[in-house]
């Protein structure tokens, strides 16, 4: 399909500006772009993927348009993109050749798409050649679809998909995972994931949920919703009560829906709508899972915009809540199952350095013993490094995920 010059420059002006100025999501963002414009279906597929393109090299577009001499603001870096007439791959080149002649953290940024500081701060965390396969792994886009065996089988989930049209391919390892063949079709309202069969759902969120599958007794999910992994959890562990708390009113109606939705009524699971960094619970000896909230930057394949909104500003504040959260968690519970979905070390390794110090000798890690490949030690060169653990993108082709359980010693 042929692309309309003016438009395109018109609608990718509206997007980038909600995006920058309203710290919207991309997928929201453009689906309001869609309604707004009138954009009909071919032409939004076209867009979608243009426009996804952009974002993830947003960084790098901003930096080779301004050395081309364009104006540094919002207006330059389209006027760039226009006179590449849109076609992505002429920008790319350019990005290219203009990391030839620069030093080793800026080719990467360049041709990643990431901000210098951002990859200075990754630099020495892993080898220069591993560290490029992550950011590379996070710019592409994936679907996976997690088999909800609460109400199908595996067979039953892959048919229903393929009379909806979706072609599905099975993880070798972990059977109930399905990576869909179309990496931009919709998944959300498609008729097997509307019945219940199939819960949207990246594959490092559900190996890194199956580190409960062992939980008995009480469960505090204190960062819930949406409720995807409590979704998983309440179906593979065996649970006494699930407390699911979440601080934000409009995310707890989301979940109250999806657990319905997914595993039927459940009078065990009791939702609340509170703040996990004050909440006094008296469920001694419970177990805790905190998916806290963080910079989402082991999702940016699944919302390009993440890259966008990333500061180190916003990486002190996660780090703040996340700590408040834990040490909230760590009065009540035995064992806190900490998880972000961050590639950063300010939101995992350094984190847990600060709070095993802070504890003086109280709390502990402890191992996670999942017979999984996938689940590797965290970043060296901290105190935590190998009593810590990270999925990386680029081996399992999901998200990068941080984990550690933290166990409170003599706990009774
Ligand atoms: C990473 S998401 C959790 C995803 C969820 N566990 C799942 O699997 O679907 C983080 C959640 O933490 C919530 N949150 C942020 N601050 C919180 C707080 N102080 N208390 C409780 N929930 C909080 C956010 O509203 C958000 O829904």
């Amino acid at each position: 399909m042929a692309i309309h010059l003016h438009r395109t420059r018109f609608l990718l002006m509206r997007l980038l500006r909600t995006l920058l100025a309203r710290r919207a999501s991309f997928d929201s963002a453009f689906s309001s772009l869609v309604r707004k414009y009138s954009i009909g279906k071919a032409e939004a597929r076209e867009l979608y993927k243009l426009f996804y393109k952009v974002v993830i090299y947003y960084h790098s577009i901003k930096f080779v348009s301004a050395y081309s001499g364009f104006k540094p603001h919002l207006s330059g870096i389209v006027e760039y993109i226009y006179t590449k007439r849109f076609d992505m791959n002429r920008v790319l080149e350019d990005i290219v050749e203009l990391s030839k002649s620069v030093s080793t953290a800026t080719r990467i940024a360049l041709l990643y798409g990431y901000p210098l500081w951002y990859v200075r701060d990754l630099y020495n965390k892993l080898p220069l050649s591993e560290l490029e396969s992550m950011l590379s792994s996070l710019n592409e886009r994936k679907r996976w679809l997690r088999v909800n065996i609460a109400k199908t089988n595996i067979e039953g989930a892959i048919e229903c998909l393929e009379k909806s049209g979706l072609r599905v391919k099975q993880h070798e390892t972990f059977k109930e995972m399905l990576l869909v063949e179309d990496k931009y079709a919709k998944v959300g309202g498609n008729i097997c994931v509307r019945k219940g069969l199939v819960v949207p759902q990246d594959i490092s969120s559900y190996i890194s949920a199956s580190a409960l599958r062992h939980v008995r007794g009480d469960i505090v999910d204190a960062c819930s919703a949406p409720g995807v992994k409590l979704v998983q959890v309440l179906t593979e562990a065996t649970t006494n009560r699930a407390l699911a708390v979440d601080v934000s009113e409009k995310r707890v109606n989301v979940l109250f829906n999806l657990v319905r939705w997914f595993l039927g009524n459940r009078p065990n699971v009791i939702i609340i709508h509170g703040d996990s960094k004050v909440l006094e619970y008296n469920l001694r000896g419970a177990i805790a899972l905190v998916d806290a909230p963080c910079s989402n930057s082991g999702a940016i394949y699944s919302d390009p915009a993440i890259k966008l909104h990333l500061s180190k500003r916003a990486l002190k504040r996660f780090h703040a809540v996340q700590k408040a959260l834990l040490k909230n968690s760590l009065k009540s519970m035995s064992r806190v199952f900490f998880m972000t979905c961050s590639v950063h070390p300010l939101e995992g390794e350094e984190l847990i350095d600060y709070l095993v110090k802070s504890y003086d000798g109280k709390v502990h890690l402890s191992q996670i013993t999942l017979p999984y490949p996938y689940l590797d030690k965290g970043y060296p060169g901290y105190t935590c490094s190998s009593r810590v653990y990270r999925i990386y993108p680029h081996k399992v082709n999901g998200q990068g995920v941080f984990m550690a359980v933290i166990e409170v010693n003599g706990f009774e």
